[in-house]
């Protein structure tokens, strides 16, 4: 048995894509995790290129495993994801003891990759993009509690001018359908009742309808079908594009009720001028738009969002509108960042007045209202009924077990020890006694029959 150990950065495409590098190396390799990069036989880093500071860290941690190699020669060190993708094979010039290099579309060929460099005794590196071969060539995904990812489609055809994604990891391409409910359908014969569907941009899925490649189906469609699965009780899906919210993937919110009141919608600016710059392919007319017509057929919507503060040529005035756009919409939660330049994007050539002090204070000026926003939704549940899916015993506490709500809050709950064990992987109503900053409390509703 060799040990894994695997350490990942960046978004959920990257956790996913790190759980499926476990899978085809525990198949051809016979490996186990293992906790500490000390321990192990193999060593991958899974990488975001997506800002500068993301990308710097790769080199960082790889300076730091070199020193093991030294007393472990057989040690394999990897490097995979989105800087791999970028930087290929320039990642061995700049360190030479990394042994193979591999791109989130080559992942599947990990054991082939690291056969070759134990045989060659020369760094291997493949970062091409054989588009869908990668899911033809996994095994299945293990199955871990009963909530599971499911990668439907890969890759960003979008180009923002900002934005490297596209470039990692390729234009998009999408599962066919049959591929992703039969993936589903088998997650759900071994437990799983929660899915959250994964993609760069989730809902411009366009995949293979039937045993006909040239007929195509959209996102509402594969939702449809999905919902269909019986036992199957709860649908995510992560990240979607405003451009995508088609009319049709509106009214699957009338029509779907597995689908959750939640919806991670990246809007990035609240400025025309800027969303312009940035290419984002809408105005905020329109965002808005899109949020009222789904709030019109799904009234408890909670929306979070990412945002980028001090985009090249930004000024005051912009980032005011962000902010009111912030407070006219109520976001429950944001991931938000400080403009980044990233070699080989469009924007990198921009001139960038916005000085690095202002781009801070904006960010901890956004970041506060959302928090606040976020905090005040919390409040709101006091008192409420919520339908939780129960992940395991609670952290702090293991007379107590911890679930998620729809909208995505963990609710920490104590429970009676003969159901405990029993709950786990159920959904269950709690009443949400207590709003913490990070979590909730809850009390089991007892029901009289
Ligand atoms: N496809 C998704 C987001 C993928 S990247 C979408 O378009 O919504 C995740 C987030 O990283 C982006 O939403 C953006 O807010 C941020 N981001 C991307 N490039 C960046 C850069 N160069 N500087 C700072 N933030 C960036
Ligand atoms: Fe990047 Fe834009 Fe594609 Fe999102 S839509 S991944 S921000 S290029
Ligand atoms: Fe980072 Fe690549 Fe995801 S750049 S955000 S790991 S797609």
């Amino acid at each position: 048995m060799k040990k894994l150990y695997i350490r990942t950065f960046g978004c959920q495409m990257n956790e996913y894509d790190s759980a499926r590098m476990a899978d085809v190396l525990g198949v051809g390799e016979e490996v186990v995790r293992a906790e500490r990069p000390e321990d192990a036989d193999i060593i991958l880093f899974n990488t975001c290129s997506v800002r500068e500071k993301a990308q710097e860290r790769v080199f960082h941690d790889l300076g730091r495993v070199r020193l093991l190699k030294r007393e472990k020669p057989e040690l394999i060190i990897g490097v995979g994801g989105c800087v791999a993708s970028q930087e290929g094979a320039s990642i061995v010039k700049r360190a030479p003891y990394v042994d193979v290099v591999f791109g989130p579309q080559t992942l599947h060929r990990l054991p082939q990759l690291i056969a070759r460099r134990r045989e060659s005794g020369r760094p291997q590196v493949d970062v091409s993009f054989p588009e869908i071969e990668k899911f033809d060539a996994m095994p299945p995904a293990r199955v871990e509690g009963a909530s599971a990812f499911v990668s439907v489609m890969e890759g960003c055809s979008k180009y923002c001018t900002y934005c490297v994604v596209p470039y990692t990891r390729g234009e998009e391409i999408s599962r066919p359908l049959d591929d992703v409910l039969a993936e589903i359908s088998g997650l759900v014969a071994r437990g799983v009742k929660e899915v959250t569907l994964l993609g760069q941009n989730v809902n411009a899925w366009r995949g293979a309808v039937g045993g006909d490649e040239a007929e195509t189906g959209d996102f509402a469609l594969l939702l449809e079908c999905v919902h269909e699965i019986p036992a199957l009780e709860r649908i995510r899906y992560t990240t979607s594009h405003p451009c995508e919210m088609t009319p049709r993937v509106i009214d699957a919110y009338a029509r779907l009720p597995k689908l959750v009141s939640q919806l991670h919608l990246p809007v990035q600016s609240g400025s025309d001028r800027v969303l312009a710059a940035m290419k984002r392919g809408y105005t905020v007319l329109e965002f808005k738009s899109v949020v009222r017509r789904l709030r019109a057929v799904r009234p408890d919507l909670s929306l979070s969002s990412d945002f980028i503060v001090g985009f090249p040529g930004e000024t005051e005035a912009d980032f005011d509108k962000t902010m009111a756009l912030i407070d006219e919409i109520g976001f429950d939660g944001a991931f938000s960042f400080a403009y980044s330049a990233r070699p080989g994007t469009p924007a990198a050539d921009y001139d960038d007045p916005v000085g690095a002090d202002t781009k801070l204070a904006w960010l901890a000026g956004l970041q506060q209202r959302i928090d606040a926003q976020a905090q005040a939704l919390s409040q709101a549940m006091v008192g409420t009924v919520q339908r939780i899916l129960v992940e395991g015993v609670a952290k702090k506490n293991v007379d107590e077990l911890c679930g998620r709500t729809d909208n995505n809050r963990v609710v920490n709950f104590p429970a009676p020890s003969p159901h405990r064990e029993r709950l786990i992987g159920q959904f269950v109503d709690v009443t949400i006694s207590a709003a913490l900053p990070h979590s909730l409390r809850g009390e089991i509703v007892v029901r009289a029959f």
